[in-house]
């Protein structure tokens, strides 16, 4: 994670006047995760250093956003009695703040995984209205057609009654490997339309959602903080100037 001078991180507040927050640090006011810190040029991590003036938390950054590549085999989920989520895979400083994954994958799904504690953002891209578009790397077991092409793209109605809107499918390797982009995030649907098809889905691999997609420098399990591009692309997406 990226380090700031803890003067330059409590300017970005706006709060105080640069000379006011050399002063309140030399006067030993202020502490960085529970020690007091009295040189203004000390190293800290906005996102995750806890700032405190007096008795007062300091938020430095209101919200974070993370960008994992989840591994197989760990929940979608903040926390579970048993098994692995995806906070476990994050230091502690940043799982005290309450991130969630926006949106889900399976467990045994992989890809890319947003993670924040911006809810309003979260709530935004998961928005039924707002049809952002997710993109999966699947593959089959057998080969899907262009009769599947024609199938996902007309919207299919499962065995349930669930109504799916148009997604597509891209053929790719003769069609034992897809690509399929969905507007919506329905509970397992990409294997459940799969499965209707007569296709079973052997692996799923989220590529993007909406303008995000999966940095490969990201090995799995492993995660980092949003660039200021990939924010400024999900306010557009999310028509939030909050960010
Ligand atoms: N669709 C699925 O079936 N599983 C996922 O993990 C994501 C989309």
């Amino acid at each position: 994670m990226a380090q700031e001078r803890l003067d330059r991180a409590l300017a970005g507040t706006g709060r105080w006047s640069r000379k006011e927050i050399r002063d309140l640090i030399r006067q030993g006011r202020v502490q960085v995760d529970g020690a007091v810190v009295t040189r203004p040029e000390t190293k800290i991590c906005p996102e995750t250093a806890q700032v405190r003036f007096g008795a007062e938390t300091v938020p430095l950054q209101p919200f974070v956003y993370v960008m994992m590549h989840k591994p197989e085999g760990v929940l979608s989920a903040t926390e579970d009695a048993r098994r692995k989520t995806v906070l476990d895979l994050l230091p502690e400083p940043l799982r005290r703040r309450g991130l969630f994954p926006v949106g889900r994958l399976d467990q045994d799904s992989t890809g890319l995984m947003l993670l924040t504690d911006d809810g309003p953002m979260g709530h935004a891209l998961l928005s039924p209205r707002r049809h952002v578009d997710k993109v999966y790397l699947v593959e089959l077991e057998g080969q899907a057609d262009g009769t599947d092409v024609q199938a996902l793209a007309s919207g299919m109605i499962l065995g349930d009654g669930l109504r799916c809107l148009p997604a597509r499918l891209e053929l790719l390797d003769g069609g034992g490997r897809c690509l399929v982009t969905l507007r919506e995030g329905k509970y397992h649907q990409v294997k459940r339309m799969l499965a209707a098809r007569g296709k079973p889905v052997r692996s799923l691999k989220r590529l993007s959602m909406g303008p995000l997609r999966l940095d490969e420098g990201l090995a799995p399990g492993q995660w980092r903080m949003l660039t200021a591009e990939e924010m400024a692309a999900l306010r557009q997406t999310t028509g939030r100037d909050a960010l």
